[in-house]
């Protein structure tokens, strides 16, 4: 499938999906606290969605039960809200969402540590954030694809930690998963040339130890193999030719 490029009125539907998808994690951001359950933010953020008019994106896909992916520690990406599973003092928690405006999608995700966490997973925290900054700066008309994936990848590696190879970045528009997929991982100047139009989900998901994960029988929830944390931090961006435009700042 070609990569879809977006008009400027399509881009300004995003922007109104992605500022939706923003003040969700806004209104979620105070309840990530220790002893609040991974439902209890779930619940929060159903009711949020519902009352700016919107859709949760993940919910129902390939039969996924939540708005949101809530995912503990060693979880890397696709935890399921449980009320069960009860936030407590140095855990780190990946909130992943996704909403549907208007017919057009947006996806975002944050890593919150819940009180005080070891440095070094601070510094994973830290890291990966800063890795997705990286990779926005690359997302420059006339560039290549692999620009923006080894943006993420030099940085992490750098510092020790595992890049997952198992999941990717993806293009997004009026479907969750458009192409082309956006690896943190591979050369730069390799992929497809970078055009005013597309809007990519850029999305690196980082481990404290080796890259590899593997999936739990619930079928959903990737885990490291190596039982290390992993953070996740998302954006949606608009590449124009004036520079990236992140559309769920
Ligand atoms: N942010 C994830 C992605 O881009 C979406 C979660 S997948 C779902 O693939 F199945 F949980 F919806
Ligand atoms: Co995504």
């Amino acid at each position: 499938m070609a990569i879809m490029i977006k008009s400027p009125q399509e881009i300004e539907k995003m922007r109104i999906s992605g500022k939706v998808l923003r003040k969700v994690h806004d209104a979620i951001a105070p309840h990530v606290v220790a002893g609040a359950s991974t439902m209890d933010i779930e619940e929060i953020a159903a009711a949020k969605i519902a009352e700016f008019g919107a859709k949760a994106a993940f919910k129902g896909y390939h039969g996924y039960p939540s708005a949101l992916c809530t995912s503990i520690n060693e979880e890397v990406v696709h935890g399921m809200p449980n009320q069960k599973r009860v936030l407590k003092d140095g855990d780190i928690l990946s909130i992943d969402c996704g909403v549907i405006v208007d017919g057009f999608y947006s996806d975002a995700a944050v890593t919150y540590s819940i009180g005080e966490t070891k440095p070094r997973i601070q510094r994973l925290l830290e890291i990966t954030k800063a890795s997705l900054e990286a990779a926005i700066q690359q997302c420059q008309v006339g560039g290549r694809l692999g620009d923006i994936s080894a943006a993420v990848q030099e940085m992490c590696e750098a510092e020790g930690f595992g890049v997952v190879r198992d999941f990717v970045g993806h293009g997004i528009g009026r479907s969750m998963h458009e192409d082309p997929q956006v690896p943190n991982f591979g050369p730069k100047g390799k992929g497809p040339r970078l055009k005013a139009g597309m809007v990519l989900a850029i999305e690196p998901m980082i481990n404290a130890g080796g890259p590899e994960v593997r999936v739990l029988a619930d079928g959903w929830t990737a885990v490291t193999v190596d039982g290390s944390y992993s953070a996740h931090f998302e954006h949606t961006v608009a590449l124009t030719k004036d520079g990236p435009q992140i559309l769920t700042l």
